[in-house]
């Protein structure tokens, strides 16, 4: 079973490519909208939300955790694989790599939470690709809320957007990296702000295909293509019905979503109806 997460419904963009790599594998898909935007956080308390979050997907049964969030990967990625070192872990990282590759005029603009540039991830990429290549980070702020709100093509998302692209088009870039798995749902503005001239970097499908390597090499149940569609199961810390109206907006699909939260450290189910203390009658 494959166990992804995120902030919110960011990582659907993410789960949808994985869904379509290894269509007969069943999912965990966590939104931990109790604490949605990650960006803004300190790393420290991202990376604890990050491993309260694992240690939940493991006992639900997850084989692989999926980072569907930058900023989660940024924080805690080295973390999570040195502290549960038999669990492989998929993370994301803004694909500088690609678009440094893609590039002709050397320009390369990036997008993402401001948390996400903070990580030793972002460094390591600049220096390993960013020495010939003039990579821009730029910071979005408003994106990730509009996006869980479901603002996908209002006049006030793309007045955000622009006023976010604007220096980055300024400045000539030819390539776009989307670094928070977010931005996805917003390609239809994405596109129309940034025009042809520039080429648009998703990292979610490659992401995917590494999560079916992962289970080709350790996972003898895992399925592929040409069988029925497996079971996924949805769970937010927020509320349920957003994430379910989200899911329908999002990816297309009517679930159910299981509502959990935090008690300190950890996640947990709602108490079981019986188990609250019986009402009395007052008389
Ligand atoms: N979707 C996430 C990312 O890729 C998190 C955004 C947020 O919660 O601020 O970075």
């Amino acid at each position: 079973m494959i166990g992804v997460f995120d902030s919110g419904v960011g990582g659907l963009s993410v789960w949808k490519e994985i869904v379509r790599e290894l269509p007969g594998v069943p999912t965990l898909y966590l939104a931990d909208q109790a604490h949605v935007p990650y960006g803004p956080r300190p790393l420290e308390e991202v990376r604890r939300f990050a491993e309260g979050i694992t240690r939940f997907l493991l006992k639900q049964g997850a084989t692989v955790v999926v980072l569907a969030c930058h900023t989660a990967s940024a924080a805690a990625l080295r973390y999570l694989r040195s502290t549960f070192p038999r669990v492989p872990f998929v993370g994301m990282e803004p694909a500088v790599k690609p678009a440094v590759q893609r590039t002709h005029n050397g320009r390369v603009g990036v997008i993402a939470t401001w948390a996400t540039f903070q990580g030793e991830l972002f460094a390591s990429l600049l220096a390993r690709f960013g020495q010939d290549v003039q990579v821009i980070p730029h910071v979005c702020p408003g994106l990730v809320e509009a996006v869980e709100a479901g603002a996908l093509d209002t006049p006030e998302t793309e007045a955000l957007l622009r006023a976010c692209l604007e220096p980055l088009l300024a400045a000539g870039i030819d390539e776009l990296v989307l670094g928070c798995t977010h931005y996805p749902f917003l390609r239809p503005l994405i596109d129309r702000i940034v025009g042809p001239g520039v080429e648009i970097i998703d990292p979610a499908p490659a992401v995917a295909r590494q999560v079916r390597r992962i289970l080709e090499g350790r996972d003898a149940n895992a399925r592929s293509a040409g069988q029925p569609p497996a079971p996924h199961t949805f769970y937010t810390t927020g509320d349920p019905v957003r994430l379910m109206r989200a899911l329908e907006r999002l990816v297309g699909i009517r679930t159910e979503v299981q509502a959990l939260h935090w008690e300190g450290n950890e996640i947990a189910f709602p108490a079981a109806p019986g188990a609250y203390p019986p009402l009395t009658a007052r008389e």
